[in-house]
């Protein structure tokens, strides 16, 4: 031990990682990482008072090597109210280090360890009672590099996901305490990626060039659920299963434990804004866990083409189907602003899909209802045109179309609704269709 040279480990802030480790002989590693308590930002307008390793959350990326030996010493601020410890899950010894860690406010714990195994493991705080201190934010990745290093790659980035389980739900905005009986029923309002909604998405987006590697080293703080990673529109080319040597290969979604890690890595390819998740969907699109990788660079038609064609898709020959009332009206209208609203809902649910929320259509595939020729010069035509569906070519705004509109299943009164919402919406010239009027082209 006291003839090893004596290197101080550079630590980082995530999604950065520490450059890889050159040398080829072990070293005496010195690792000073501080405990500090703080308030923070966990999604737009809604803040936390998370509890960290190096001041944010996840705490700060170690790197060392294979066979160093490591002196960790432990700062927990003075302003903290809670002792900390830390339990690394690369140590060998009792609690990972949490039984020599253990540290008051405005004191310091020092330990040492040698890294016998490689591997990117996770550490975390474990101090009674655990998971709160799990919850709250305390835990971060080190990485073992193998004696004989990884392979180099062109960049390096950190992610780590947790979970939040806030007094308020999701999104609701001021100061949000921890809740401790949705952390037992394991329900929690937020899962995110590097500790808060958005790290990673928007103008904090990873970032790569076409033809470039990427690796990307992955934590689960848990306290409780079990990642599904993926990332939309890549396929893992290598994945170091569960952060150890065995490499899997063309792998779509790795599971990560609660207190576990992966490795993955591949070829960027094409452009574009590829979509990290956690692939238990409901928590990417409901509950944060969604980050963002960008790639620049030139176009790739030959793997991915982009959009080649929308056209009209008719499998029973072009034959006017009809389709069901979705969102029925059981209350008749008393008033004309009373049609309007009840029928912008109409319309949400029956026709927007094809004539677009601004009812400006899909140019040579649905035509417009914005300011439609067709339709404002005889509304009787568009009572029918409802009733019966519509096929063969019309022009709308001098412009052809020759699809097919399917009858739509809507009772005279959402029929009535609908086309009164039309009448008046998107600068259309107004008026109002009756419910007797439609009974009248029925027949
Ligand atoms: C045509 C209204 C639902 C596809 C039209 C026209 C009107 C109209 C007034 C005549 C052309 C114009 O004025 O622009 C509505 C309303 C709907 C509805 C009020 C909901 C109640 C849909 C849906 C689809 C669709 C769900 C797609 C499945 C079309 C097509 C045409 C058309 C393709 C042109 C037909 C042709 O080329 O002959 N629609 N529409 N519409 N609509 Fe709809
Ligand atoms: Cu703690």
């Amino acid at each position: 031990d006291l003839e090893l040279p004596v290197e101080h480990a550079t630590l980082t802030v995530a999604p950065i990682v520490p450059p890889p480790i050159v040398r080829d002989h072990p070293a005496k590693v010195i690792v000073t990482l501080e405990t500090i308590e703080k308030v923070g930002r966990l999604s737009d307008g809604v803040e936390y008072t998370f509890w960290t390793f190096g001041g944010q959350v996840p705490g700060n990326f170690i790197r060392i090597r294979e066979g160093d030996h490591v002196e960790f010493n432990l700062n927990n601020h003075p302003s903290s109210k809670m002792p900390h410890n830390i339990d690394l899950h690369a140590v060998t010894g009792p609690g990972g280090g949490a039984t020599s860690s253990f540290t008051a406010p405005g004191h310091s714990s020092r330990f040492s360890f040698k890294a016998l195994n490689p591997g990117l493991y996770v550490y975390h705080c474990a101090t009674a009672p655990v998971g709160m201190h799990i919850a709250n934010g305390m835990y971060g990745l080190i990485l073992v590099e193998p004696e004989e290093g990884l392979p180099p790659v062109d960049k390096e980035y950190y992610i780590m996901q947790s979970e939040f389980y806030t007094k308020g739900s999701y999104g609701e905005e001021g100061l949000q305490p921890f809740d401790m009986a949705k952390a037992l029923s394991e329900i929690p309002d937020y899962v995110v990626f590097n500790g808060a909604v958005g790290a990673i998405a928007g103008d904090n987006a990873m970032r790569a060039d076409v033809g470039e590697s990427v690796r990307i080293f992955v934590g689960n703080g848990g306290p409780n659920l079990v990642s599904s990673f993926h990332v939309i529109g890549e396929i893992f080319d290598k994945v170091y299963v569960e952060g150890g040597d065995m490499v899997n290969h063309h792998v779509q979604s790795t599971l990560i434990p609660a207190g576990g890690s992966a490795v993955v890595e591949f070829l960027v390819d094409v452009p574009g804004t590829f979509i990290l998740v956690d692939h238990s969907i409901f928590r990417a699109f409901n509950k944060g866990a969604l980050g963002m990788l960008k790639i620049d660079g030139d176009e790739d038609l030959a793997v991915y083409s982009g959009k080649q064609e929308d056209s009209v898709y008719l499998p029973e020959g072009g034959g006017i189907q009809s389709i069901a009332e979705r969102g029925s009206v059981s209350v008749k209208a008393k008033s004309k602003e009373e049609r309007i609203l009840f029928g912008e809902r109409t319309y949400a649910q029956n026709c927007m899909a094809c004539h677009q929320s601004s009812g400006q259509g899909i140019p040579g595939a649905f035509p417009p209802l914005a300011g439609s020729d067709y339709l404002l010069s005889s509304p009787n035509r568009s009572i029918d045109v409802l009733l019966h569906g519509l096929s063969g070519e019309i022009v709308v705004g001098g412009q052809s179309y020759n699809g097919v509109m399917p009858a739509v299943q809507l009772s005279d009164e959402s029929i009535a609704n609908v086309l009164t919402y039309v009448l008046n919406s998107w600068g259309n010239n107004g008026g109002v269709i009756l419910p007797e009027q439609v009974i009248e082209r029925r027949t």
